[in-house]
C-alpha cells in the first residue's frame, strides 16, 4: 500500500459519459484508494461524482464526494472545511478539473472573451485556488504532494485552440512556483499527457468512426497505442508516494516520445 493512512483530494474525479466511461481523475480515485489512500472525489457533476465515491466504497476503499465547482472560491472553501471536519488531515491534492464549454476552438482574436474568461477561471483558475485552501490543511498535516494535470499542450499548439493551451502553459508555472514556495513540506509536480482516450472525448461518432479516428491519432505516437487513464494514473501515484520524495517542480511529459520526435522527412 503506496498511499496508506493518506487522504487525497481528485477535483475532476468523477467517472465519465455514457454510464461511467473512463476518465482521468476517476482513474486517479480508483488507484489511489486501492493504494490505501482516503479519497476525496471533487466534481461538478453530482451523478457521476457520487457514483464514483460508491464504487470505490463497493470495492472496499474509502471514499467522500464533495460536490463543487472549482471556479468558485467559496464552494472550495467549504469543501476544504468538510475535509478537514471529516479526516482532520490532507496529504495530497490532485488538480484534474478542466471545461471545454462555450466556443473555445478558435484563435486569440476569434475567442469570444467572456469563454476565455470562464475557461480561465476553471482550468486554470480552479487549480489556483485549491491550492491556496489545501496548502495550509497540507502545511498542518505534515506535508504533502500536489499534482497538477497538465498537457503537451503546454508546450506545442494545436491551431485555433488558444485558450487551452495558454492555460496549460500557465498551470506548468504556476507548479513551479507552488515547487519552490512551498518546499520542503509540500512537493509540487504536472503530468503533461498527449492525447488520452476518455469516454468524454468519444461523443457521439459510431464505434467505426472511432477505430478510425483513435488509429489516426496512435500514428503520431512512437508507443503506436493511445494513453491510457490508467497511465496518468500510475504516474500520478508515483508523484503522491515517497517514492518521488527528491522531485519537485517537474513537469512530466507522458506522450511515448512524441514531443521529442523529430517528425521530418530528410
Ligand atoms: N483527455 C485528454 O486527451 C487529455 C490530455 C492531456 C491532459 N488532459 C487533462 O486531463 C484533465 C482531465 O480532463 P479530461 O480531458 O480527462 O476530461 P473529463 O471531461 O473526463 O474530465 C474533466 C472533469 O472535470 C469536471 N469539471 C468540469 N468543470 C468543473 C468545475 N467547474 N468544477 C469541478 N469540476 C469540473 C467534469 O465534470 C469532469 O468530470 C484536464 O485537466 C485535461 O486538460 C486531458
Amino acid at each position: 500500500m503506496k498511499l496508506a493512512s493518506k487522504v487525497a483530494v481528485i477535483t475532476g474525479a468523477a467517472l465519465g459519459y455514457k454510464a461511467g466511461g473512463p476518465s482521468i481523475g476517476s482513474a486517479i480515485a480508483f488507484l489511489f484508494a486501492k493504494q490505501g489512500a482516503q479519497v476525496v472525489v471533487l466534481d461538478i457533476n453530482k451523478e457521476m461524482g457520487q457514483r464514483t465515491a460508491d464504487r470505490i466504497t463497493a470495492s472496499g476503499g474509502d471514499a467522500l464526494f464533495i460536490h463543487t465547482d472549482v471556479s468558485s472560491s467559496e464552494q472550495i472553501q467549504q469543501a476544504v472545511k468538510k475535509i478537514h471536519d471529516h479526516y482532520g488531515q490532507l496529504q495530497c491534492l490532485v488538480n484534474c478539473a478542466a471545461t471545454y464549454q462555450g466556443d473555445i476552438f478558435h484563435t486569440v482574436v476569434d475567442t469570444p472573451e467572456e469563454d476565455w474568461l470562464t475557461v480561465f477561471d476553471v482550468n486554470l483558475h480552479g487549480y489556483y485556488r485549491m491550492a491556496k485552501y489545501c496548502i495550509p490543511l497540507m502545511n498542518a498535516s505534515g506535508g504533502g504532494s500536489i499534482i497538477n494535470i497538465s498537457s503537451i499542450a503546454a508546450r506545442q499548439v494545436v491551431p485555433g485552440f488558444a485558450v487551452y493551451h495558454v492555460t496549460k502553459a500557465a498551470i506548468n508555472g504556476l507548479t513551479r512556483v507552488l515547487a519552490v514556495d512551498h518546499a520542503p513540506l509540500i512537493r509540487t509536480n504536472a503530468i503533461c499527457p498527449g492525447f488520452v482516450k476518455i469516454a468524454n472525448s468519444e461523443k457521439d461518432r459510431n464505434p467505426e468512426e472511432l477505430d478510425q479516428w483513435y488509429a489516426n491519432i496512435m500514428k503520431s505516437y512512437p508507443a503506436k497505442r493511445l494513453c491510457t487513464v490508467d497511465d496518468v494514473a500510475e504516474t500520478a501515484l508515483f508523484l503522491a508516494s515517497d517514492a518521488s520524495s527528491y522531485m519537485n517542480g517537474q513537469c512530466l511529459t507522458l506522450d511515448s516520445g512524441r514531443c521529442i520526435m523529430d517528425a521530418h522527412e530528410y
